[in-house]
């Protein structure tokens, strides 16, 4: 089993694992140093490219965006996010993962539920492929945004779909904006661990897209903890570039290229 695998599961019941997106060598590199796990995800739609949702992205995007963010990862588990479509049967999920794996060296992959596509999974992990579930509210297979898992019906109907993607060989999986109550009940009865977005501290690992904890994305549901106002950050250093390039103070001479060094 992959090393970095294994030290995910070993976490269970241990310490919490800490997880965020990435999209780009350069903020990979910063999340490397303290995360355990980093997701290449869909988000990136909305996030990076202005959509409403995440269903515009392409495996091709998905692809180009992880090849940026492996070069920034040493050690942290590197998941991929595969996007709507690019696994609607066993025969296309194969040869699309497949692909991403080759093409991005990945540690693993990430599908959401449709409570039907747990065959895929097994397929997958029968060649090999390992793959992280998505339960909960699943951006590519359900329209509104909203709390899961909140009668004891809803509850038993998750935890159901939570132990059948265990049982086809998931490493661990995502509970987004699944209720507390829910959330703790699906951490207790899975072996695997649980990574919640939105599903209280009563899930194995928390994940946050990263621009939004950032405060770079504009979207700030109650589950996000802004922490930091990195839009202003960005903002100010503009405007004082903005004022130097107008009252000629940059470039000084100080940013001159003399002889043949350029550093
Ligand atoms: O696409 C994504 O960033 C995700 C996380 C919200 C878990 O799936």
């Amino acid at each position: 089993m992959n090393q970095k695998i294994k030290k995910i599961l070993n976490k269970k019941n241990k310490s919490k694992i800490v997880s965020l997106t990435a999209y780009s060598k350069n903020i990979a590199k910063i999340l490397d140093n303290y995360c355990d796990l980093i997701l290449v995800g869909d988000s990136m739609a909305n996030v990076l490219y202005g959509e409403n949702d995440t269903h515009k992205i392409t495996l091709e995007n998905i692809i180009q965006h992880t090849k940026s963010v492996k070069k920034g990862i040493k050690k942290s588990l590197l998941v991929v996010d595969m996007p709507i479509g690019s696994y609607k049967n066993k025969k296309i999920a194969k040869k699309n993962a497949k692909l991403v794996k080759r093409l991005t060296n990945c540690d693993a992959i990430k599908l959401e539920s449709n409570n039907k596509n747990f065959n895929i999974i097994k397929e997958l992990v029968r060649i090999k492929i390992p793959v992280m579930g998505h339960i909960g509210y699943t951006p590519q297979f359900k329209k509104k945004f909203k709390i899961e898992g909140d009668t004891p019906f809803k509850i038993k109907k998750l935890l159901k779909e939570a132990k059948l993607i265990e049982k086809a060989g998931a490493f661990a999986i995502v509970l987004e904006c699944i209720a507390p109550h829910a959330s703790k009940i699906i951490t207790k009865e899975l072996s695997i661990p649980t990574i919640g977005i939105g599903s209280s501290i009563n899930c194995d690992g928390q994940i946050l897209v990263t621009d939004d904890m950032l405060g770079l994305s504009g979207f700030y549901p109650k589950f996000v903890k802004k922490y930091i106002t990195l839009d202003r950050i960005i903002e100010k250093a503009v405007k004082k570039y903005t004022k130097d390039v107008k009252i000629k103070s940059f470039p000084s001479t100080k940013n001159y290229l003399n002889g043949r060094k350029y550093k």
